[in-house]
């Protein structure tokens, strides 16, 4: 495991990716075509900035990613991205409405810091995604698309049950670039419905 790790790690550094997270965010999208020229999106918990990094790429000049996170941003904003510092808890989330009137995809790849208890470390994630799903029913265009990271835990069926509801097709999605030994797992809620 430790030789694919390291191959991404090489790979993101030639590249010219922040971390490799993005690879993960690459793999979803090449599998789902999930990210297109000129799509507004919002990417929750976007700190060091490689899914941005993928995004902007991906979307052009015409397309829009607006970045969030507790941590500022130290990468170098490209025309098409847009940063909001602060933590998704205590930010006045109207803001988003300011950057475009509706958004196509939201995705969060937050993550709490972890305490070594697996229960309190997968509620806590489970809390981040609720805040997500907030933000992309507030914000997301009609047939929009939802992806958000969980630590797989007692509140995994939860979200799960929940996306269904709120999406007309749910994808559970755990990425070859993401560590085997990592409980993260991805869910993508395609086509928000109520809209
Ligand atoms: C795994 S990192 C994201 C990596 C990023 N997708 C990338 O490709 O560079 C998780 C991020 O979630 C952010 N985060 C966790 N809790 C948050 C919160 N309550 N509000 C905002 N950001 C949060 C952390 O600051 C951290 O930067």
């Amino acid at each position: 495991m430790k030789q694919v790790q390291d191959h991404y790690f090489k790979k993101a550094k030639k590249e010219g990716y922040v971390a490799r997270s993005a690879f993960k965010l690459e793999e979803i999208d090449v599998k789902h075509k999930l990210i297109k020229q000129g799509d507004k999106i919002i990417d929750l918990g976007c700190y060091p900035g490689s899914w941005m990094q993928y995004i902007s790429k991906k979307i052009g000049a015409n397309g829009i990613v607006l970045g969030v996170d507790r941590t500022p941003l130290k990468i170098q904003l490209a025309d098409n991205m847009r940063f909001v510092h602060g933590d998704i808890n205590e930010l006045d989330l109207s803001i988003t409405a300011s950057f475009a009137p509706s958004f196509d995809l939201v995705c969060s790849d937050m993550a709490p810091n972890t305490t070594g208890n697996k229960s309190v470390d997968a509620a806590r994630s489970f809390q981040l995604c609720q805040m997500a799903l907030l933000v992309a029913q507030d914000n997301l265009k009609k047939k929009g698309a939802t992806l958000v990271k969980i630590f797989q835990g007692e509140t995994f069926d939860q979200l799960l049950k929940q996306m269904r509801d709120e999406y007309d097709k749910v994808k559970i999605i755990k990425p070859k670039s993401s560590r085997n030994e990592s409980r993260e797992i991805f869910l993508l809620g395609l086509n928000l419905k109520n809209k």
